[in-house]
């Protein structure tokens, strides 16, 4: 399936953006909404993955410092490598503003998918909206 990656801004894609989010983060991983939206996508760069149909299967967000995140897919729509493309468009964001380090905090179950993409964790696991998470970072040097 021809999936297309959007550069985009909160103020342009919210109501796209938060639907992904919703589905994903609050009602599949029983994120409370209050730590989803955390004030910080304001000044993020979004990204979002557009099926044929130009509708929204996943989105991701690259902050200020560097930091990944956000990373979703619609659960129907994984493994077709739409969250590998996403993690792509949000480095080559990452280096084209000339930054020098990426990092984020993993889901433990997905590290194996950053570590595929060239991160590497850095300190013990920890926890976040009651989920195990682990930071892992990649040098764009
Ligand atoms: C993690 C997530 C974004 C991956 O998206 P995706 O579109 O399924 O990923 P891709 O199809 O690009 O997967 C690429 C590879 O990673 C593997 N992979 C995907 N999800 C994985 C996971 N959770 N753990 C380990 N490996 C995973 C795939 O098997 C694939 O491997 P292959 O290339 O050898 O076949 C998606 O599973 C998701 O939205 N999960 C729920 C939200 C979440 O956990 N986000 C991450 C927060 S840190």
């Amino acid at each position: 399936m021809a999936i297309s990656i959007i550069e985009t801004r909160w103020d342009e894609h919210e109501t796209d953006l938060r639907a992904l989010r919703q589905a994903v983060f609050i009602n599949e991983q029983r994120v409370p909404e209050e730590l989803e939206w955390d004030g910080e996508d304001d000044q993020a760069i979004h990204f979002l993955a557009l099926d044929p149909e130009q509708q929204p299967v996943g989105c991701i967000r690259l902050l200020p410092s560097g930091q990944i995140s956000r990373l979703c897919v619609l659960s129907e729509q994984r493994n077709n490598g739409v969250g590998s493309s996403l993690l792509v468009a949000a480095e080559e964001a990452a280096r084209a503003r000339g930054m020098e380090e990426i990092f984020l905090h993993a889901q433990t179950h997905a590290t194996s998918f950053y570590e595929a993409a060239g991160f590497s964790v850095s300190g013990g696991i920890f926890m976040d909206a009651n989920i195990p998470h682990r930071q892992m970072f990649k040098p764009l040097a």
